[in-house]
């Protein structure tokens, strides 16, 4: 048994130095052995926060998130979005998730004064924002493991998990911020983390809210929110969020008003009660406002890189199926393309077609789709991900002093690129 003064002191000792992740892991162990999980989950959220590669950390996360009184309080963790937590003001049966919607009504017309929250308005400028299913599952996103572990324990088991959800709902209120090259997956991931959480799919892109009239795209920010609660559970993805939210020091008026909705909006959501998730999307982070990147905004990152072999495995069979091929060895497909995006990969096989497909004519005889027409096609697509390393590269060499882009920089050197 640990004595209680102990862990008063270690908890001290935390306090005192926060950055140490040994120090708070240990004492995340002691409290996990005495079965103070909420107290262990407090540190190692903090900790996953830090580093959120750091296996300890992810072990010990596991171990609090399967512990007995987490898992006597989530006797039915599925479906992931608790509905009962929405229910009109009060608690549901089990006492949980108290939602005072009037407390809650009146934060969010303080944080958006100018448009107002209340149902009744419906302005016929108001635009409607498709809220659509997701059928998408992380299962269906071919290999890339070590991102949806990461998916998973930094995002969905802290959601699917009414008692975190609960305590931390303050530290759980931020979205997550998906970047990598072009063409490698990030959309993909976020409709298969909706589809997961069992919410619909929002998709906004800055064309979608940019507006050439002053002010509307502010309004349009806000109708985008609007529509995601109204259609809660909803995963509100930003697509492209650095043309939505350009770092306010290179955007002139107009943008900077967006930004400042956007991080409103951001602002307003109350923990996960309302139902609205939101993830976003960049190949350029760099150039993102990093008021967008503060704690409980878009306060994590994860790194979607180009695909790796089982995902070149799943892609590839995903384009080639229905297509009249002969003879095609996958594996050495799959070998021969790494470094190739999603979107290489779908061009490689396109051109592939292609050529047979001329040759079918030229020749007057219909032929498969062979080997040699990859061979070919192999010869003249090429993996386009290389500028955004060489773009990656600067910016781990230069811009990294808050250590933000570790994860980023681990992958250019196990490539060899930095
Ligand atoms: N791991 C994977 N498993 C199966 N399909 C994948 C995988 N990764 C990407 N794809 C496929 O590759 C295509 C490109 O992915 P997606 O559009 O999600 O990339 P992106 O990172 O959002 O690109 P962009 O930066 O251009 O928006 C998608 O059509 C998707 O079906
Ligand atoms: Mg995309």
């Amino acid at each position: 048994m640990t004595d209680p003064d102990l862990l008063a002191s270690l908890a001290a000792a935390v306090q005192a130095r926060p950055d140490d992740l040994t120090l708070r892991l240990h004492l995340a162990e002691l409290l996990l052995a005495v079965d103070r999980q909420d107290d262990a989950l407090a540190h190692l959220s903090a900790a996953l926060a830090q580093d959120p590669a750091d296996e300890r950390t992810r072990a010990l996360m596991r171990r609090a998130l399967s512990g007995p009184e987490t898992a006597s309080d989530d006797p039915d963790a599925e479906p992931v979005w608790d509905g009962s937590s929405t229910a009109a003001a009060g608690s549901d049966s089990a006492g949980r998730d108290e939602v005072d919607w009037g407390a809650y009504e009146s934060e969010l017309r303080a944080v958006a004064p100018r448009f107002g929250t209340a149902g009744g308005h419906d302005d016929a400028a108001d635009r409607a924002f498709d809220v659509e299913p997701s059928a998408v599952r992380l299962a269906d996103v071919g290999g890339m493991v070590e991102v949806k572990q990461r998916l998973e324990l930094a995002f969905l088991a802290p959601l699917r998990n009414p008692k975190l959800r609960r305590l931390y709902s303050k530290s759980l209120r931020g979205g997550l911020l998906l970047y990598g090259p072009p063409g490698c997956g990030k959309t993909f991931l976020a409709k298969a983390l909706a589809g997961e959480l069992g919410a619909g799919f929002l998709s906004v892109s800055a064309a979608d809210v940019l507006d050439r009239w002053l002010g509307s795209s502010e309004r349009n920010v806000h109708e985008v929110f609007r529509s995601a609660r109204r259609h809660a559970p909803c995963v509100v993805f930003l697509d492209e969020v650095d043309a939505l939210a350009v770092r306010r020091s290179k955007a002139g008026g107009a943008m900077r008003a967006t930004v400042n909705q956007l991080l409103a909006e951001l602002d307003g959501l109350e923990s996960d009660n309302d139902g609205v998730f939101v993830l976003a999307a960049t190949n350029a982070p760099w150039d993102v406002d990093t008021a967008l990147r503060r704690p409980g905004r878009l306060d994590r990152m994860a790194l979607v890189l180009p695909p790796d072999e089982p995902a070149r495995e799943a892609i590839l069979g995903y384009h080639l199926r229905g297509r009249p091929i002969a003879d095609i060895d996958l594996g050495r497909l799959v070998a021969a393309t790494d470094g190739f995006s999603g979107a290489d990969l779908a061009h490689l096989c396109q051109s592939a077609a292609e050529y047979a497909m001329h040759d079918s004519l030229e020749r007057g005889v219909a032929r498969m789709i062979g080997p040699a027409d990859f061979d070919r096609a192999l010869r003249e697509v090429r993996p386009s991900t290389g500028p955004w390393l060489e773009a990656a590269r600067n910016t781990v060499l230069f811009a990294n002093s808050g250590g933000e882009y570790d994860e980023l920089a681990g992958y250019l050197k196990r490539r060899r690129l930095l």
